[in-house]
């Protein structure tokens, strides 16, 4: 089969049962990262800027300005180009420098903010994008934490596919919580479906959506999960179609994605190691009726674009994460011996 232009490829992403990691519990994730840019933010990227498109708001030659964590940019860098807009990105200065790499080949303008002024407020990644927005002429403000088209976009497919690739058989359908699109989108969806489908969102030690679910007053602080559980509830997040959410160690997320890496040789983002250890801690402590419930979820980013964080051991040692297992084994002890003998200068990495 031959498909034309790279916007075929949008959705439609495998299920895959995680079987090698969870061997006791009926674990089945979509591997989000299969989208063209790498990650779910494709899905709402592509919806909110087809739908600025039709309804006039937007025009070629025109300038699309939005606040991001580095995937929705790439995912708006796909649906301007194709459009032929012109894409001015907000990121913070702690999102990757793969990401911000990645927006400047595609095409887009990127704007560093402070990731140290809270988001909304002057010098933070949303406020300078509202305030490009106001100062630069012929440009539209793709807000993605009030735009409706991000939650729609999972709504209308990533909620769809997923319930049909399990034919409807879904307990449990756990995800982080950014903007919120993907865990209201699917979580609508899989509500009206069958309303006793729990959805459980998970975020890092530090986010604010747990304690505002749970009606306490939330005190956030830094966490090393980029993109998701910011320091602002998102407008996008739809809190009636959510059972619970839990906070896991952002220590524990990094060892998911090793263990993640190792065990199914998928290589994922820090919020699929996040996603992942709060399904790990909730059934650790969760006393299951079903004795063989169906958890679902989504892994939505592609571990590439975090080679200067999650798999950079300086990085790791400078944030006190400490995974074990990774000891001089004999293999390596006899690599070495054998290289030692060689007369180049021979080195193990
Ligand atoms: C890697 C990654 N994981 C999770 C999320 C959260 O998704 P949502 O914004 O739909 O809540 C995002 C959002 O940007 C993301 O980039």
């Amino acid at each position: 089969m031959i498909f034309e232009g790279i916007e075929s490829f949008l959705g439609n992403t495998p299920m895959m049962r995680i079987s090698r990691l969870f061997r006791d519990l009926n674990v089945f994730a979509k591997l989000e990262y299969l989208n063209p840019t790498f990650s779910i933010k494709d899905r709402p990227a592509y919806y909110m800027i087809q739908e600025a498109v039709r309804k006039k708001k937007i025009h070629p030659g025109n300038t699309v300005i939005a606040a991001t964590s580095g995937n929705t940019g790439l995912g708006l860098c796909l649906a301007c180009k194709i459009n032929q807009l012109n894409l001015i990105c907000t990121v913070f200065d702690s999102v990757s420098i793969e990401k911000i790499a990645l927006l400047k080949s595609y095409g887009a303008h990127v704007v560093v903010c402070d990731s140290d002024v809270p988001s909304d407020e002057e010098g933070g990644y949303v406020w300078v994008a509202k305030s490009l927005s106001q100062e630069i002429k012929n440009s539209v403000l793709i807000d993605q934490f009030v735009d409706i088209n991000n939650p729609l976009a999972h709504y209308q497919t990533t909620g769809p596919e997923l319930y049909e690739q399990l034919r409807g058989k879904i307990d449990y359908f756990f995800s982080t919580i950014g903007t919120g699109g993907t865990i209201s989108g699917i979580g609508r969806y899989l509500k009206e479906k069958n309303p006793s489908i729990k959805v459980i969102g998970v975020e890092p030690e530090g986010g604010i959506y747990r304690d505002t679910f749970l009606q306490k007053t939330p005190l956030y602080s830094d966490h090393l999960i980029h993109s998701i559980s910011d320091n602002f509830i998102s407008q996008n997040m739809d809190f009636s179609v959510v059972d619970d959410i839990i906070s896991v160690k952002d220590i524990d997320s990094f060892r998911l994605c090793y263990e993640l890496l190792d065990r199914e040789q998928i290589c994922a983002g820090t919020s699929s190691g996040c996603v992942l250890a709060g399904i790990k801690k909730f059934f650790e402590r969760t006393e299951v009726i079903n004795p063989e419930p169906i958890i679902t979820t989504v892994l939505p980013d592609c571990g590439l674009k975090y080679i200067d964080t999650l798999f950079n051991p300086d990085y790791l040692e400078q944030h006190d994460i400490r995974l074990d297992g990774k000891s001089d084994d004999e293999l390596r002890q006899q690599i070495a011996k054998t290289i030692a003998q060689f007369p180049k200068k021979v080195e193990i990495a």
